[in-house]
């Protein structure tokens, strides 16, 4: 490698590091939040009639949800604001992760993994109304990325 080569290699990486930390100090979830709410607004209505998913349980809302390589099922949640929430996550094949990506669920770490025949049970209260995307965070194969859900708060 020639001199400009190095320096510009050196710019490029230092442009590149840059930018990472840039993207690191964002707060993840301000944007995620402001898309959850402004596609609620945008959908108005849109799920009113539709009903809420799960059983009501002495007034908690529980809903069983499945993973599996590479969809949830089901893949579209329906609460309605205030609702006591009992999520019932279950894997059917190799482990897999859930989060509702920029809603802070108090106590549970996304970072879970949840196991075949351990189902792992997250209780919360659905006080932040929105349009929201549910994902999976444990790497679990090719289709990993599609692993995608509407959770939707209303
Ligand atoms: Cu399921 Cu990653």
């Amino acid at each position: 490698m020639n001199r400009d080569a190095r320096i510009r290699t050196g710019v490029i990486v230092f442009l590149s590091v840059l930018s990472l930390m840039l993207l690191a100090a964002c707060e993840r979830h301000d944007p995620d939040e402001k898309l959850a709410r402004a596609l609620l607004e945008y959908q108005e209505g849109k799920y009113d009639d539709e009903p809420a998913t799960g059983e009501l349980k002495e007034g908690v809302r529980e809903i069983k949800l499945q993973a599996f390589q590479f969809f949830w099922s089901p893949d579209l949640i329906i609460v309605n604001k205030g609702e006591k929430i009992r999520l019932i996550i279950s894997t059917n094949d190799v482990p897999h992760g859930f989060e509702i990506e920029g809603y802070n669920i108090p106590g549970y770490d996304i970072a879970t993994k949840i196991e075949k025949d351990h189902p792992v049970t997250i209780e919360f209260t659905a006080d932040e109304s929105g349009v929201w995307e549910f994902i999976c965070t444990v790497y679990c194969g090719a289709g990993h990325g599609d692993m995608k859900g509407i959770f939707v708060i209303r």
